[in-house]
């Protein structure tokens, strides 16, 4: 596995993989790599010829006061776990190579980048959609792939690809999660044992949720206000940011669950703010 931080040499590879007719893949994360991570590049392995990680804790994607800082890092282990999963280039740019002096190009995406995260984070998804346009630019994927955690990430960068015309699919994979239903994330380092044993409430919550659908209740407020008080009693450390039910593709927020609807949270735990979501829909 090749290691390169010189953005023009990433691409010099990746374009040279794509005019020569492989099939690539890229997966872009910010390091701190996790067994969700691992099956990314596993699917990337199995779908691809060529396989191409990035590992960028973005800048701009980070608030004033939000953890830039402190984001875990450790590229040693995260060169390792990518070389055993067959990754064939990791890309580990500085800050000042992706940002150079006098950056000033943004992409947005503010219609879908308002609600739920991009309401209590301002500017994180622009930050999102500008450096991820930038690494399709440069490494020219046949496809990206993501976790579906971040669902409305994935929705952003598929409106965006879509939009501007990139020649990449966009594919979305199901959340890696511990066996108490956690999903995995490089922020759950973050937590205290009190807070670990309390954050799989937003998953069993958001299960819960979905039985209350299926055994007929459909209206989302009630729902909602439902979860909200059963979190309260369940997670006492923990306390919800947002907790919505919107349609998946559009992410506006529904009145009554439909034959398609998901539900999306995030909770904090002190300093910790951890995301999920779950499709109401039957097939979900
Ligand atoms: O999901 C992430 O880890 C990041 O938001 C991404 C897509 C790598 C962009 O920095």
């Amino acid at each position: 596995m090749d290691i390169i931080s010189d953005p023009a040499a990433f691409q010099r590879v990746c374009w040279f993989w794509r005019l020569s007719g492989a099939k690539t893949a890229l997966v872009p994360t910010m390091g701190f790599l996790h067994a969700g991570h691992a099956s990314l590049l596993e699917a990337g392995r199995e779908r691809a010829d060529k396989v191409a990680l990035s590992v960028f804790v973005n800048p701009s994607q980070f608030g004033p006061g939000e953890d830039f800082e402190r984001y875990p890092r450790d590229p040693g282990r995260d060169a390792a776990l990518a070389e055993a999963a067959g990754v064939d280039v990791m890309f580990t740019p500085e800050p000042g190579a992706m940002y150079p002096p006098g950056f000033a190009t943004w992409v947005d995406v503010p219609e879908l980048a308002k609600g739920l995260c991009g309401g209590s984070r301002p500017g994180h998804f622009r930050g999102v959609a500008t450096i991820v346009a930038k690494l399709l630019m440069l490494s020219l994927p046949s496809m990206a792939i993501f976790g579906q955690k971040d669902w409305q990430q994935l929705a952003i960068l598929k409106r965006l690809t879509q939009d501007l015309g990139f020649p990449a699919e966009i594919v979305g994979l199901p959340t890696v999660r511990e066996p108490d239903g956690l999903a995995l994330s490089s922020r759950n380092v973050y937590l205290s044992e009190a807070e670990r044993a309390q954050a799989p409430a937003l998953y069993e919550g958001l299960r819960l949720l979905r039985d209350w659908v299926r055994g007929g209740q459909t209206g989302a407020e009630a729902l909602t206000a439902r979860l909200r008080a059963w979190c309260g009693e369940r997670a006492p450390l923990g306390e919800i940011d947002y907790l919505e039910i919107v349609d998946p593709d559009s992410l506006t927020p529904l009145g009554q669950v439909g034959d398609r609807a998901l539900a999306a949270a995030a909770m904090r735990f002190g300093r910790t703010r951890l995301i999920d979501n779950l499709l109401l829909s039957p097939a979900g």
